[in-house]
């Protein structure tokens, strides 16, 4: 582990840690969903709405600035977190999600023409799932999905074969939300490149684990979410290249978005407004950017290696579990365990370790076609976050052990 990171120093920002459930100490195991937030979050958006708080672009005076200000300079942070060439490369969304749908709506119906097929893998979460079936049910394009493997790896031969010169857009998660993967993105963009096709990496499990590079990676869209990332709910970015966005219609209209509006006709306003329509989330931009800097003053190499340490020691102990068994074993994993125990159902298991105050998600996870390809009907997963420490996974495991006592 790296001697410089220091866990007690960060759970100490983390008020939320000191909380009890049930008279036991949290363990929160499920940053995977969501993350919890360090007081620097919550104190510079207390800030924003006590000292600087107004609507932004739409005032002349001086609190309006000062949010303006905030908004934009967020947008800058982001920017520089991922490296992007353009602070107009920056879109604000609500999440993930709606990032995708934005590029599904837009780019998909303004750029993709019926029968042209849009690749994505079996390792996406609904997220990356559910747009492009509404936009073949809608726009007539054709949705394809490449395979994985028994370890939760994607089938290079098998992308390779079905990434024709018939694919004009590939969807593919730079982390599975379920397994933990890490897909092969740098290689996946170069092949398609070479084919033709654009490529949208879904980075919501990623940005928050290891460091992104939007000019080294050259992905065409990369989107990722504020409350995975230790920021507020409600706030979500889309990068996508320059020269993509100012080809591609606006797909929400409102106020902001335009430049001028008569009954006849609007205009739209430059990058990056033409896609945030109404009133953005500003203040929540402006937690977001408090949340990237506290990331960076931890460091996210240092961070990728405290969960790495985590995830290895968590799968050597679980492993060690008679009956037991981990879903998703595919090297370099990160921070994500998925596990089913025996035959009993990760509901009760859930619940069960609930009473010891040890959170895990237990379901589907969003990712109904990823359990399918297990024939598991749910998984328990754990997901670490930069907080988390081996004394939690011991209680993982104590809380296991509890959950098979009472199930004999
Ligand atoms: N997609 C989120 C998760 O993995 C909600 O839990």
């Amino acid at each position: 582990m790296n001697a410089a990171f220091d866990i007690a120093r960060i759970r100490a920002d983390f008020p939320i840690l000191n909380e009890t459930v049930y008279g036991k100490p949290l363990v929160f195991l499920d940053s995977g969903a969501s993350a919890q937030k360090p007081r620097q979050v919550l104190e510079a958006m207390t800030k924003a709405y006590e000292k600087h708080y107004a609507n932004v672009h739409r005032g002349i005076y001086r609190l309006s600035q000062d949010a303006t200000d905030a908004f934009e300079a967020a947008r800058e942070t982001v920017r520089r977190f991922i490296n992007a060439a353009e602070t107009r490369e920056v879109i604000f969304t609500r999440n993930s999600t709606e990032a995708i749908n934005l590029v599904a709506n837009s780019y998909g119906w303004g750029m993709l023409k019926p029968g042209d097929e849009v690749l994505i893998t079996h390792l996406e979460h609904h997220a990356n799932i559910v747009p492009w079936q509404l936009l073949r049910d809608r726009h007539g394009i054709v949705l394809k999905v490449a395979p994985i493997d028994d370890d939760g790896q994607l089938i290079w031969d098998e992308f390779d074969k079905l990434l024709t010169d018939r694919v004009k857009l590939v969807g593919m998660a730079h982390v599975s939300n379920t397994l933990g993967t890490v897909l092969p993105v740098a290689e996946a963009i170069k092949l398609a490149h070479a084919r033709g096709a654009k490529v949208l990496i879904d980075g919501s499990q990623a940005v928050q684990h290891m460091p992104v590079d939007m000019q080294a990676l050259d992905a065409d869209f990369y989107v990722f979410t504020g409350h995975k990332l230790y920021g507020p709910t409600g706030i979500g970015v889309l990068y996508g290249k320059a020269a993509l966005l100012e080809a591609m219609p606006p797909w929400q209209g409102g106020g902001d978005m335009i430049l001028s509006v008569t009954f006849e006709k609007s205009e739209w306003a430059d990058l990056p407004h033409k896609f945030e329509a109404g009133t953005p989330a500003f203040v929540e931009a402006v937690g977001l950017a408090a949340a990237i800097d506290y990331v960076q003053s931890v460091g996210l190499d240092a961070i990728a290696a405290h969960e790495h340490d985590l995830t290895e020691y968590a799968t050597r102990r679980l492993s060690a579990i008679n009956s037991l068994r981990i879903v998703g074993t595919a090297p370099g994993k990160a921070g994500v365990i998925s596990f089913v125990l025996g035959g009993i159902h990760p509901h009760d298991i859930g619940t069960i370790l609930d009473r010891e105050g040890i959170a895990v998600r237990v379901g589907q996870h969003c990712a109904h076609p990823v359990m399918e390809r297990y024939n598991v009907p749910a998984t328990v997963r754990a997901s670490f976050g930069m907080y988390n420490t081996r004394a939690e996974v011991d209680a993982l495991c104590d809380g296991l052990r509890r959950v098979m006592e009472i199930f004999g």
